[in-house]
């Protein structure tokens, strides 16, 4: 079986209710985390473990994706014209750095129901979905890389995650673990989404990243509604897992939720700490406010 892993999808569709008004007219995958849009960060990465390939499902009103990632000859002439070439570094390879393709979700049915939108393109190929609020920051390997070294090891869909504290579970996929194959590999018995404290299986939580095989589709077009009225990605995988050998891996690097409130402002103070041109100056201006 080909067990290469060449695309990316990013779902962007949802309705972004956390971050109202400002969702209203932006979508939240393109709320800045100080000069790029939060999804910039997870196209990187998918780039960095060596996707090509890169889907982004989104909703009727979201063409500013598409504008971003599209070429401006206008403005890069304008700003050659005006002597601002630094600035045309940061624009120049947005629209080449991968082959961006467009999906729409014209209804906001939940994030299983997104990536099912992506099967017409995605084909017979196997493919990492990202959702697009959620970013990790990392130094060395990427943490999507670990997860396709898992699914080489293993021929086998992986869901990505990392421990969380107990408190935390009932806000994620929670893994039902049936036993650890390999340091932070794991074969799982069940998959929970949003179980309540009491009855989670484990404190492993599903964090944003899976790689999966285009069977998932046909797990995806029997699922029904699930939790919140929504077509589940969760719900599939548990139908799957009874099936066949589904794997949960832990990645390394700091995980940012950015669709919270406080899980996005913790991703722009990082970000600008580990930025060489601001963390000087940010430093000081953080230390001066506390
Ligand atoms: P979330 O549940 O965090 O997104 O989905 P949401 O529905 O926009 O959030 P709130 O609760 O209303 O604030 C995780 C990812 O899945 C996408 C979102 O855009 C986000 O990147 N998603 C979710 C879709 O693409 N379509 C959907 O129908 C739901």
């Amino acid at each position: 079986m080909n067990n290469e892993v060449n695309y990316g999808v990013i779902p962007c569709a949802g309705k972004g209710t956390r971050f109202l008004p400002i969702t209203k007219g932006i979508a939240k995958e393109m709320l800045n985390i100080i000069d790029r849009p939060t999804i910039d960060y997870i196209v990187d990465e998918l780039i960095d473990s060596g996707i090509k390939n890169i889907v982004f499902v989104i909703s009727l009103n979201k063409d500013e994706i598409k504008k971003y990632y599209s070429e401006d000859k206008e403005l890069i002439n304008d700003l050659i014209k005006n002597h601002k070439e630094e600035y045309v570094k940061s624009i120049k390879n947005l629209s080449t750095k991968a082959n961006f393709h467009y999906v729409i979700q014209y209804e906001q049915l939940g994030l299983g129901h997104a990536v099912l939108q992506a099967k017409d393109i995605i084909k017979n190929n196997n493919f990492v979905v990202c959702c697009g609020d959620d970013i990790t920051l990392y130094k060395g390997k990427s943490p999507i890389s670990e997860l396709i070294e898992a699914f080489k090891l293993t021929n086998s869909t992986i869901v990505g995650g990392q421990k969380v504290s107990h408190d935390k579970i009932n806000k994620y996929g929670a893994m039902d673990i049936l036993n650890e194959v390999n340091e932070g590999l794991f074969k799982l018995k069940g998959i929970v989404e949003k179980p309540s404290l009491e009855t989670a299986p484990s404190d492993f939580a599903s964090l944003g990243k899976w790689v999966f095989k285009p069977n998932i589709f046909e797990e995806l077009e029997h699922t029904p509604k699930g939790k919140g009225n929504e077509i589940q990605l969760t719900d599939a995988i548990a139908s799957l897992i009874k099936k066949e050998d589904v794997y949960f891996k832990t990645f390394t690097g700091k995980r940012y939720d950015c669709g919270d409130k406080l899980g996005f402002l913790e991703a722009i103070i990082d970000v600008a700490l580990s930025r060489d041109d601001l963390k000087d100056d940010f430093y000081k201006l953080i230390k001066s406010k506390i």
